[in-house]
């Protein structure tokens, strides 16, 4: 399986293709400092044998913020020290921090913008990314990210909204490049050649006037010529379209382009791999092989292999999936993907970050601030012999599930499969309640319905009976809906 091939980046190894990409916990207090919360996270992704782990984005500097991680002076080095140590020492993936600058706002909607910086505040910048790069590298890290994507400043200067009319310049590409090259320059000399440089930036910034692919590809290419040792890629996130809300500063997300940047269950399966596919054969064409990190609602293994072996991507990220089971490199490599605990998008780790909660998945077992353990050797769930534990019923456009609840070890959730005109059934959805009421059904089609259950370690139940619906199509004419029906 190319998934569990490694893959060799400058000075680091990776031992797989898969990437945990890097996804703000709420774990650390506002000073900044790493804490066992912090540790705790990032081991489980090592447990779980996750090849490379980006922690989540640390500021470079001291401006103030809500609860962030930093490495912004050299007192942060310890705790990154031994969080990488603990990392290390729990298995083979290899960890970077992803290094942020961001620019000051406000609650009344005010922000600062890159036109608004004087030339000795962007020297500055770039220096902090040069301590920041070097700090990174005293704590033991394989190597570090820049983060240039979203609505932060270094992607602020890539952005076709970039109104700068100095060397910087928001007009040309070359202008709109420029901060990298000169913040890439300055990493390269602290770090040296041999520590690798990630770097994160859009593939779409996703707004109203914003760059699409062919600028990212040109965009990537630069990166490939400055001897960046991957590429990650992101969508949207950006401050444009950010909707305010009043008393709050703006957060980058709550646009469509936060939309894009962590698509919700509303769009399909792996909805930006083309712009990674489109991006890796552009910088191949031009002879350069640094990996591509592909992202975007990626949980499938054989969709993420078909990724890869179709050359469409080097690496595959997953945040909210590895979230939701930090145990999936080990389920695949042991042949356990229907272990996996299947991530459903429904944004609640969003929402927990967007208002500085401690951000955990609504899959793990109530109460809980870090992933369950695996533990294969509990029992399978069942369900009640000898009855059927789920029925259905019509009403009012909707399909209405309830089921008998499963029993055996700590069950956690309930997995709902839908197949519609007899095509392969694919989870809807997952909830903790056994219920369901499906909205989104159409008259004139079948639809077929299995729950399975499922325990902390992602173990399932085995299918639960199988109930088919054939609705009708809506009766235009009459003034009410067609009467219920109830099946089992
Ligand atoms: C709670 C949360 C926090 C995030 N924090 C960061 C971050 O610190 N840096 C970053 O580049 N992306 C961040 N992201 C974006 C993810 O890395 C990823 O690009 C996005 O969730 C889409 O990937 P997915 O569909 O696999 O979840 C965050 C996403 C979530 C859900």
């Amino acid at each position: 399986m190319k998934l569990l091939e490694p893959l060799r980046m400058n000075s680091m190894t990776v031992p797989n293709r898969v990437v945990v990409p890097a996804m703000v916990t709420r774990l650390s207090g506002e000073d900044g400092y790493i804490n066992q919360g912090i540790i705790d996270r990032y081991v489980r992704y090592a447990q779980g044998h996750v090849g490379l782990i980006v922690v989540e984005a640390m500021a470079i500097h001291g401006s103030k913020s809500g609860p962030l991680l930093r490495i912004s002076d050299e007192s942060f080095i310890p705790g990154h020290a031994a969080l990488v140590q603990r990392v290390h020492d729990a298995g083979p993936s290899m960890i970077v921090p992803q290094i942020i600058h961001f620019m000051k706002v406000a609650r009344s909607g005010w922000r600062q913008t890159i036109d608004q910086l004087s030339t000795a505040e962007i020297d500055l910048i770039i220096e902090q990314f040069g301590a920041a790069a070097g700090r990174a590298r005293d704590a033991g890290y394989d190597g570090v990210e820049l983060h240039s994507a979203h609505a932060y400043t270094l992607s602020s200067f890539l952005s076709r909204h970039n109104k700068r009319r100095d060397e910087y310049d928001g007009r040309t590409l070359e202008g709109r490049l420029r901060m990298f090259g000169k913040v890439m320059t300055r990493v390269r000399q602290v770090v040296g050649q041999d520590f690798p440089v990630g770097v994160r930036f859009l593939a779409e910034e996703a707004i109203k006037d914003g760059y699409a692919l062919p600028d990212s590809q040109r965009i990537a290419l630069r990166l490939a010529q400055m001897g960046v040792d991957y590429i990650s890629l992101s969508i949207g996130g950006k401050f444009e379209d950010a909707v305010h809300k009043p008393g709050q500063p703006l957060y980058p997300y709550t646009g469509y382009s936060g939309d894009r940047c962590m698509p919700g269950d509303s769009y399909p399966p792996l909805p930006h791999a083309h712009l990674a596919a489109g991006i890796k054969d552009y910088i191949n064409g031009k002879g350069f092989t640094v990996p591509v990190i592909s992202v975007g609602k990626i949980s499938d293994p054989a969709d993420a292999e078909r990724l890869l072996a179709e050359g469409k991507a080097d690496m595959i990220g997953m945040a909210r999936q590895l979230l939701s089971d930090p145990d999936w490199v080990k389920k695949v490599e042991e042949k356990r993907p229907d272990a996996i605990v299947r991530c459903i998008y429904c944004n609640v780790c969003k929402q927990l970050d967007e208002n500085f909660k401690l951000v955990t998945c609504f899959l793990w077992p109530k109460g809980a601030t870090q992933a369950p353990q695996d533990d294969p050797s509990t029992e399978r769930p069942r369900w009640p012999s000898g009855v059927p534990v789920l029925s259905a019923a019509t009403k009012n456009g909707t399909v209405q599930l309830t089921w008998k609840r499963a029993e055996g070890s700590e069950i956690v959730g309930y997995d709902v499969f839908r197949a519609e005109d007899g095509g392969p059934a694919g989870i809807v959805e997952a909830v903790k309640a056994p219920k369901f009421t499906d909205r989104l059904v159409l008259g004139g089609l079948s639809y077929t319905y299995h729950v399975m259950a499922f325990d902390k370690s992602g173990r399932h139940s085995p299918p639960s009976n199988a109930v088919r619906l054939d609705l009708p199509l809506p009766d235009f004419s009459a003034k009410e809906n067609p009467a219920e029906t109830s099946h089992a």
